[in-house]
C-alpha cells in the first residue's frame, strides 16, 4: 500500500446509480490533493459507474461480498472476476453483517480471501467481536477469524491484504470502541499477523465502528490504526469528504 492512511466508505445496501453519481460529482469537486487513500465499497450495481466515475482518480472501489467460485450455477451470487472485470480494486471480505445475517463462517470467509487474492483483488478482512465476546475472552475469538482467514494466504500476498477490525457492538450503534482499547487491539492483531507471516509483515489495520467526523481524529492519532472503514457517516458526500480531510497527517 502506497499511502498511510487508509478511509474506506461502506456504503452497504444504499444508494441507486442516480445517487451515486450525484454523490461521487460532489465528493470529487471538494476533494484535493490527499495524502489519504480513499476507498468506497460500494453496491454491486454501482462498480462499473463507480469506477468510470473515479477513473485516474486514484480513489479504490471495491464490493462488499463475493463467492469464491470462479463460476458456476450458483443463483444470486457474484464472483470475483467479475467485480475485477466491472472495475472493482477491493472487496471488503467476513463483514459481520455477512457473518450474523448470512450466516457466512470462517470457513466460507477463508475460501473466499483465497480467491480474492488469487483474481489480484486487494482484500479488507472484517474481524470483530459481539459484546458477549468482548467478555468472555475476546482475543481467542479475534485470533481464531484471523488465522482461519489468513493461514494458507501466501506472505507475498499480504501487500493486498488490510484488516478492518469491527466490534460488532460498535457498527451502527452510535457506540464507538474508545482510541485507547482499539490501539491496544490493534497491537495484538499486529502480533497474530507477525506470528502467521513474520516479524517484517506489513498489513494495515483499520478501525470500524460508529467512525464519524467528531471522533476521527482521536482514532488517527494513534499509530496503530491505519485508517478507518466508516459505515453510516460515509453515506453524505459532506460528512465524508471531512472525515477524510481531517485524517490527513
Ligand atoms: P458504521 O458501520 O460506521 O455505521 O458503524 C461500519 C461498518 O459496518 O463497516
Amino acid at each position: 500500500m502506497e499511502k498511510d492512511t487508509i478511509i474506506i466508505g461502506n456504503w452497504k445496501m444504499y444508494k441507486t446509480n442516480k445517487e451515486v453519481k450525484e454523490y461521487l460529482h460532489s465528493f470529487t469537486k471538494n476533494l484535493s490533493d490527499t495524502n489519504v487513500q480513499v476507498g468506497f465499497a460500494v453496491p454491486f450495481t454501482a462498480i462499473s459507474l463507480s469506477a468510470k466515475e473515479l477513473q485516474d482518480q486514484g480513489i479504490w472501489i471495491g464490493a462488499q461480498n463475493m463467492n469464491s467460485a470462479d463460476e458456476g450455477a450458483f443463483t444470486g451470487e457474484i464472483a470475483g472476476k467479475m467485480l475485477k472485470d466491472a472495475g472493482a480494486d477491493f472487496v471488503i471480505l467476513g463483514h459481520s453483517e455477512r457473518r450474523t445475517l448470512f450466516h457466512e463462517t470462517n470457513e466460507m470467509i477463508a475460501s473466499k480471501v483465497k480467491k480474492a487474492l488469487e483474481e489480484e483483488l486487494k482484500v479488507v478482512l472484517c474481524i470483530g467481536e459481539s459484546l458477549e465476546q468482548r467478555e468472555n475472552g475476546y482475543e481467542e475469538h479475534l485470533e481464531e477469524q484471523i488465522s482461519s482467514a489468513l493461514k494458507d494466504v501466501d506472505k507475498s500476498k499480504t501487500k493486498n491484504i488490510i484488516v478492518a477490525y469491527e466490534p460488532i457492538w460498535a457498527i451502527g450503534t452510535g457506540k464507538s470502541a474508545g482510541p485507547k482499547d482499539v490501539e491496544k487491539t490493534h497491537l495484538f492483531i499486529k502480533k497474530i499477523l507477525q506470528k502467521i507471516f513474520g516479524k517484517t509483515v506489513k498489513i494495515p489495520i483499520i478501525y470500524g465502528g460508529s467512525v464519524k467526523k467528531e471522533n476521527i481524529v482521536s482514532y488517527m492519532e494513534k499509530k496503530s490504526i491505519s485508517g478507518a472503514l466508516v459505515g453510516g457517516a460515509s453515506l453524505k458526500a459532506k460528512d465524508f469528504s471531512e472525515i477524510v480531510q481531517l485524517s490527513e497527517s
